[in-house]
Order: C-alpha cells, then structure tokens, then sequence
C-alpha cells in the first residue's frame, strides 16, 4: 500500500463503520506508513506520532481560527455553524477554541477568573447530588442503556447548575448542545445545518436573557462571575460571554458523558480492573487518565500553520490544516508501552486527551471530577455489573469517539 492508498476524506473519521470500530489499527498505519499524512480529500495533514502532536499543540506558530486557512481546506469544513451567515458578523462570536491572540489571551484569561479551581471544587456537592439523583432513578436491576440512563443527562445538568440555570431546562439545553455539536460533521447535510443554526440562536437568546437577569440581580453562579469580569478593566463583551456560555456547554457535555461511557465500556472489558477499582477508589484518578489515553472522547483537533514551517522535516504551508490525532498520539508506542493494553498499573498522566499548550481543556478539573464521582458511584451500586444482551452502538460522528447506546446489565 502506497502512501497514496492509505485511508483518506471520511475514511479517517467515525462516518466510516470501519474507522468507527477500530480506529486504533488505521492510525497505527498511518503511523507507521505516513505519520503526516496527507488527506488530499479533506485538504489536511493527519499527525499521529505523539511527540508531532505534542510540538504542534504547544507551538505559538500554528493557529486555530478557521478564517486564516486555505479556502478548501477541513477546518473551513467543520467550523462553520452558518449564524455567521445569516445574521452577520456581529451576531456570532467565534468560540474560544476557534479563537487566536491576543482575543484568546484576553478571554481565556478573565474565563479563568469565573472558571477557577475553587469553583471547580465548590461544586463537588452539587455534583454529588445529581449523581445520587440519577442513581435512584435507576431500576435495581435489569438492562439499562448507561448512556440515555445516566452518562447522558449528567454533564449537562452539571453545567447547567454551575451556570445557575433550571435544572428543567436540562432537556432542552442537551438538545441544542447535541444539535450544535453536528458542526463537527464535515459532510452534515441542510437539515443538520438548519437544526445546528436554530440551536445557536435559542441558546444566545437563553444567554442573552440569563445575562440580562444576571446584571440586575448577581447571584453566586458562573455567569454572575462573568458578568463581573466584565465589568472589570478587560471587558468581555456580552456576544463574548454568550459565546462562552454556548461552548462550556457544548465542550463539556457530551465529551464527559463519552469519558463515562467509554471509561464503563473499557472496565467491563478488563474485569480486573473493574474489581480492582472497586476494592481501591483511590485509583480512580489514575483510572481516569488511562480512560483518556485508551479511548478518549475527542479524538482529534486541528491547528492552522500561520507561516511557512516545519515538523519533523516535513514542510507545511502557510494556512495549511494539521489534524493532530490525539487518539493515535496516546496510542503510540514510543510514549506508551504496549499502547492497546487498558491498565491501571500505567502512569498515562502524560496523556494528551484534553489536548496540552495555550488551548489545553480549560474544563478539564470539572470533567476529572465529574468522572470519577459518576463513575465511581456507580461501579459501587452495582456489583454484579456486566455488559447487556444487546451490543453497544458508537457515534457515526467526526471527532467526538463514544457511545450512542451503551446497554449495561445490573443485577
Ligand atoms: C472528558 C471531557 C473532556 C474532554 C476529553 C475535553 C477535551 C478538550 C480538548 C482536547 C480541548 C482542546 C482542543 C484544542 O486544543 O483544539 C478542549 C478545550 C476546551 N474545553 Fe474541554 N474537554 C472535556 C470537558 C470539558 C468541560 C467539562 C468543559 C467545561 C465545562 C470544557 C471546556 C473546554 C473549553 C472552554 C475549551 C477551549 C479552551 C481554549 O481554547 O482555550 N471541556 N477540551
């Protein structure tokens, strides 16, 4: 196989079942045939070495708004949400992970004042109660899907609380994040892009509203804390705190509910684990990180060159898109020994799951904490865990690898 043959366009994507079930053997032949391949059919270079990747995140020379790459090429592909279209510039405010400096310097740094690791830890409670909630709401025995049941409604309602909004609103708030999350599709048809650009416009009218109340009368939540770091000497602008509140909902959702999933999928696999988990709680942090390295829940991310440049001795063009596998990286051997095997005896802290260098997930505190409080409860109620009768169904969709269905035996 020529490097021209290899796997190109969707075939390095969830779209494709073959990718979908077994992405590790494609980028292990990327990696070991053409580790910055080129994928003329979606106008990228695919990076799966680790140490590429790695350089690559932490480099200032390469980029991420979409605008400053070339016309055709695959971040066009998939940043457009097509608010831009129909309202004009000024109704949409590229996300953070869209953004360069010094726009993303400024706001990453006052989001870091709302977003701190105080609040972070404040809201173990209310993490603890929505987790015990979801529990109970559970039969206590029988086959349930973990993800509709559980994994699913979690991250959002725990966002939702953070940001001070109705736990009622938590179905409509997952449908939008859902709907917006299909940008990532880079072959999503008009319906898709209609339903996307119909949930950005009902989420930025929520936020403009939750803002507006926000303003009149502070309360002790996430967007009262922006609302104050906009009043402070940087000032974020309104569309800038709505973009903000559109993306912690977005990022943080179905990404956590994929950490669980995939996490109870790879423990279900490697019954060893799952006892040893269980007899020792205290392994749960380290559990998380091999979850992330194992299958993470995003499993590539893009970077633009914004000069002519160079890694690993091969060229690339100014305005060219790299997709870094982030997958691939933490399955490669040179970082981690015996890369396929899931083991809680791995120290995979190195892992690059929620990505490294100026972008690094800026909700990653919250998702750790969310993991290993969900996961951990949950393991603990049900002992006699074991997968369901009927097979586990994965996400046909780019970037974001997890679990449509993921039925589970309890009792
Ligand atoms: C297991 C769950 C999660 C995973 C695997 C994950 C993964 C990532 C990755 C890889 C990036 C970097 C993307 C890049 O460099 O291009 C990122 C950025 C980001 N994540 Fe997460 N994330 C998770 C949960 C969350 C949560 C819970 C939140 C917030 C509620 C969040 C908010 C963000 C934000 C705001 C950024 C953009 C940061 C920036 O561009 O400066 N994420 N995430």
């Amino acid at each position: 196989m020529s490097a021209e043959d290899l796997p190109a366009g969707a075939g390095l994507t969830a779209r494709d079942p073959a990718f979908r079930e077994d992405p590790d053997a494609v980028y292990d032949l990327l990696r070991a045939r053409d580790p910055l391949h080129y994928d003329a059919a979606y106008g990228r270079r695919v990076l799966t070495r680790f140490e590429d990747a790695r350089t690559v995140l932490r480099a200032r020379e390469f980029g991420v708004d979409a605008r400053k790459t070339l016309p055709e090429s695959y971040m066009r592909r998939v940043a457009g949400t097509g608010v831009q279209e129909a309202r004009g510039a000024t109704a949409y405010e590229p996300p953070l992970v869209l953004l360069d400096d010094p726009a993303h310097r400024r706001i990453r740094g006052l989001m870091s004042k709302a977003f701190t690791p105080k609040a972070v830890a404040a809201m173990r409670p209310t993490i603890e109660r929505l987790t015990r909630e979801a529990l109970e709401a559970l039969p206590d025995a029988g086959e349930i899907d973990f993800i509709a049941a559980y994994a699913g409604p979690l991250p959002t309602r725990v966002i939702a609380a953070m940001m001070g909004l109705p736990d009622a609103d938590w179905v409509d708030l997952k449908r939008w994040s859902d709907a917006i999350l299909m940008g990532y599709d880079p072959e999503r048809e008009a319906p898709v892009q209609q339903r996307l650009r119909e949930a950005y416009l009902a989420l930025s009218a929520l936020f403009r509203d939750a803002l507006a109340a926000r303003r009149r009368v502070p309360q002790d939540d996430l967007i009262s804390a922006m609302v104050r770091a906009q009043d402070e000497q940087d000032r974020l602008s309104d569309l800038e705190i709505i973009s903000l509140c559109t993306q912690l909902l977005v990022a943080g959702n179905v990404t956590t509910t994929d950490l669980m999933g995939n996490g109870l999928h790879a423990l279900l696999k490697h019954p060893a684990e799952l006892a040893r988990l269980r007899a020792e709680p205290a392994l749960m942090p380290r559990a998380i990180d091999e979850i992330l390295r194992y299958d993470c829940p995003l499993t590539e991310t893009a970077r633009i060159a914004l000069a002519d440049t160079v890694v690993s001795g091969c060229p690339i063009a100014k305005g060219e898109t790299l997709t870094v596998a982030l997958a691939a990286a933490n399955h490669d051997p040179a970082a981690f020994a015996e890369p396929h095997r899931f083991s809680l005896d791995r120290d995979a802290s190195a892992q690059l799951g929620f990505a490294t260098g100026p972008h690094v997930c800026l909700g990653a505190p919250l998702a750790r904490l969310e993991g290993e409080i969900g996961l951990q409860a949950f393991i603990e109620k049900f002992p006699a865990l074991a997968p369901g009768r009927q097979s586990p169904r994965r996400r046909a969709l780019p970037f974001f690898r997890g679990f449509e269905s993921l039925p589970v035996w309890l009792a």
